[in-house]
């Protein structure tokens, strides 16, 4: 299959290029540094281009089979306008080649709904405080890019993560369409696979779905310190 992924040169992009290759797919990873991404063999295409760019997204998108985004950016004071540009262009692009099948990656913390054992504090105070003050104008956009997703006639799936880690391996993770999952956590390589498994074995078209890590999750405190110190491992 050949597959385009928007944010390769992210954490989860870089591990979701070294899953799908390994699987033998022909992967163009999108990125705006692409003197920075490291070499993946022959069935690698690395093509430099900023999202909010629609040519250059067009270009990108053409002959592929599948897209998947993992764009990202920090939190910061900034508008953003990645998730929402980003995902305005990839669609066009999709409808303008005639590529139907679309992954892309949002957050749990955009759910309106309860998940199981959610602790009140979480629920009531630490999520909350994070998606309307410091995470803010990212979770604006993030919910702006699902719109424009959902209004979109692509064979698309809006992927929701909880707090993401890094892991050393895909693991036995949940994925579901709803109800709710519990758990805080999904590591980075369980959501590329999660990614993969929803272009490549078609499930849940036009469903919003939830992935989860349920064994070797990290504790709330180690995880708030890496992200917030950018110590993430590529
Ligand atoms: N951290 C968490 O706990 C958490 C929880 C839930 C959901 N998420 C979401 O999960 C996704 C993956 O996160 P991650 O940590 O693996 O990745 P990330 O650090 O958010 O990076 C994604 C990549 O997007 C690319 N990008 C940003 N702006 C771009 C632009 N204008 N044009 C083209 N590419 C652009 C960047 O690559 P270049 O600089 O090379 O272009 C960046 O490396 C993100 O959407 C994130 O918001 C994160």
């Amino acid at each position: 299959m050949k597959i385009v992924v928007f944010g390769a040169n992210g954490p989860t992009g870089r591990q979701l290029v070294r899953q799908a290759t390994t699987e033998g797919h022909a992967v163009t990873a999108v990125t705006r540094r692409p003197e920075a991404f490291p070499p993946g063999g022959p069935l690698l295409r690395v093509v430099g281009a900023d999202v909010h760019d629609p040519v250059a997204v067009k270009e990108a998108v053409a002959e592929q089979d599948a897209v998947v985004s993992v764009l990202g950016v920090p939190f910061g004071r900034k508008p953003v306008t990645v998730y929402s540009a980003g995902l305005t262009h990839i669609t066009r692009a999709m409808a303008g080649h005639g590529v139907a099948r679309l992954a892309c990656v949002t957050s749990t913390s955009l759910s309106d709904e309860e998940s199981p054992g959610e602790g009140l504090f979480f629920r009531k105070v630490l999520e909350p405080f994070i998606v309307r003050y410091v995470g803010r104008t990212v979770y604006e956009d993030m919910r702006r890019s699902e719109e424009i997703v959902r209004d979109s006639d692509c064979e698309w799936t809006i992927v929701r993560p909880a707090g993401l880690f890094d892991a050393p391996a895909v693991s036995a993770y949940r994925m579901a369409a709803g109800p709710r999952l519990p758990g805080r956590f999904t590591s980075r390589s369980d959501l590329a696979d999660a990614l993969l498994r929803q272009v490549v074995d078609g499930l849940d078209p036009r469903a919003v779905v939830e992935v989860r890590t349920v064994e070797g999750t990290p504790g709330f405190i180690d995880i708030l310190r890496k992200e917030a110190m950018g110590g993430k491992d590529r």
